[in-house]
């Protein structure tokens, strides 16, 4: 069995550890897919026998699980790893280990590795299930480079440690075969893989009966998942038949490969939330084209219609990039434009930023920073602009929200999301936290909306 080696690294740890009150502290840069990796780390260092600590300052192993998407990513985490070196002069036995995507860049790796002589572990994404056979070196006082060019595999049965709260992630797949010529993660991710039905409902029952009542599946292109002859939206289905979920999410959808089964599953499956990320990053066909991207913007608003012809209340959100190279004032305008026709109910917009190795960063006609930035800023105030028409629909709405948390500008409020995903604000005992309540919508709170709950 493959995790032999595993399991048998973890056991020597920790009867090597075992009543040393070792503690752990993982920070996590980039997106789900990391953080979820760390929770996975989190689970494997817990099986070891170390503990989580409560600050950096207060562990004696620090991991950066890092990210690579864009370059302010990587200058923070050269910035935050390089504080920790006065941790270490304290504690001399404090390990300080940096893996995650960036790491499995081999230039950025070696390039930390040789700064950060403190560092004890550089190692890729790739290596999950070697990471207690990697930390078993480092104990050791051996240094650890570790970085493996496989396009990847899928590994099941690792421990995991997940953050406590009503909901989680559950991967289905890894990686990305989709090139976008401006993207790292294919690079970073290796070749898309899906995970098999069976296991993926598993862990949904598992995590269900851990407490979970929200899941959200995890991929870069969920649509594309396929596995055993079942694709995205049967594997909906089966999951949406677990019983005790209450909400079932999922993220990242391509407008390329979203189907009308996957549209039709959307609006039939009692707990599929009515929400999806359809991320757009450009309203210009023709750098669409550029960035390899595969659809129209004539395709995208058709897919549009049809979510919102077929799914009552659906909201989208978006993902945008400004400044591809050879973007022209009119292809951002197209961009401007297409903001305010969607009508997002958020997005998430960035200023392109040039990663080595892709195809974008080679192409011709780089944008000048400061031209990405006002395009940036003139992008968020269109967006600003639209937000209030999109939420002013809601007044009078009833709906169910998952309440999150207490939000503390002003007189505390309850705050959750209803299954769109819009944030609802509403007053009543923090008790509520974690459970799903009934409320009404009464107006406009900043981008979100307030409302009252009903019984
Ligand atoms: N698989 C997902 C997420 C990819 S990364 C998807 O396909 O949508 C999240 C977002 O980061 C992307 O949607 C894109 O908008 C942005 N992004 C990726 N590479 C970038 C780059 N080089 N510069 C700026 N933004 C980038
Ligand atoms: Fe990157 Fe495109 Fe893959 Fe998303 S679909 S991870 S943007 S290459
Ligand atoms: Fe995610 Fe960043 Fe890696 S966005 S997949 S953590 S490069």
């Amino acid at each position: 069995m493959e995790l032999n080696g595993c399991y048998d690294a973890i056991k020597r740890i920790h009867e090597r550890i075992d009543a040393m009150n070792l503690k752990y502290y993982i920070e996590t840069y980039g997106c789900q897919m990391n953080e979820h990796d760390s929770e996975k780390l989190a689970g494997i260092l817990e099986e070891c026998g170390y503990t989580a600590a409560q600050s950096k300052e207060d562990a004696d192993l620090i991991l950066f699980n890092t990210c690579c998407v864009r370059e302010h990513a990587e200058l923070r985490t050269f910035g935050n790893v390089g504080f920790t070196k006065e941790l270490k002069q304290n504690n001399p036995r404090l390990i300080i280990g940096v893996c995650g995507c960036m790491m499995q860049q081999k230039e950025a790796a070696q390039k930390l590795y040789r700064r950060f002589p403190f560092v004890d572990m550089v190692f890729g994404t790739h290596e999950l299930k070697n990471f207690p056979i990697l930390l078993e070196r480092a104990l050791n006082e051996q240094r650890v480079f570790e970085i493996t060019d496989i396009d990847g595999e899928v590994i099941e049965g690792l421990p995991v440690k997940r953050v406590p709260g009503f909901s989680t992630f559950v991967n289905i797949m890894y990686g990305c075969n989709n090139f976008c010529t401006y993207c790292i993660v294919p690079y970073v991710r290796g070749r898309e893989r899906s995970r098999r039905p069976e296991d993926i409902v598993n862990e949904v029952r598992k995590v269900v009966s851990e407490g979970f009542g929200e899941i959200t599946l995890l991929g870069q292109n969920v649509n594309s998942y396929c596995s055993d002859g079942v694709n995205f939206p049967k594997l909906l289905k089966m999951v949406n038949e677990v019983e005790g979920l209450k909400r079932l999410r999922f993220m990242t959808s391509h407008p390329k490969d979203l189907s009308d089964e996957l549209i039709d599953a959307m609006a039939e499956l009692d707990k599929v939330c009515k929400h999806i990320h359809l991320p757009v990053q450009s309203g210009s066909d023709r750098i669409l084209q550029l960035m390899n991207r595969k659809y129209t913007i004539e395709h995208y608003m058709g897919l549009v219609d049809k979510l919102r012809a077929k799914i009552e209340n659906v909201e989208i959100t978006t993902d945008i990039i400004v400044g591809f190279p050879g973007e022209t004032e009119e292809d951002f305008e197209e961009t401007c434009e297409l903001v305010r026709k969607v009508g997002y109910s958020n997005a998430y917009t960035f200023a392109y930023s040039p990663r080595q190795g892709t195809k974008a960063a080679a192409m011709q006609d780089q944008i000048p920073l400061e031209e990405k930035k006002r395009r940036l800023n003139l992008l968020n105030s269109v967006l600003a602009e639209t937000l209030p028409a999109g939420n002013e629909k809601y007044i009078g709405h009833i709906g169910d929200i998952l309440v999150e948390g207490v939000d503390h500008r002003g007189k505390p409020l309850l705050f959750g999301k209803l299954s769109n995903f819009k944030m609802v604000y509403v007053e009543g005992p923090e008790d509520l936290i974690g459970s799903i309540v009934k409320v009404k919508v009464d107006g406009l709170r900043f981008n979100s909306l307030f409302g009252h709950i009903i019984h």
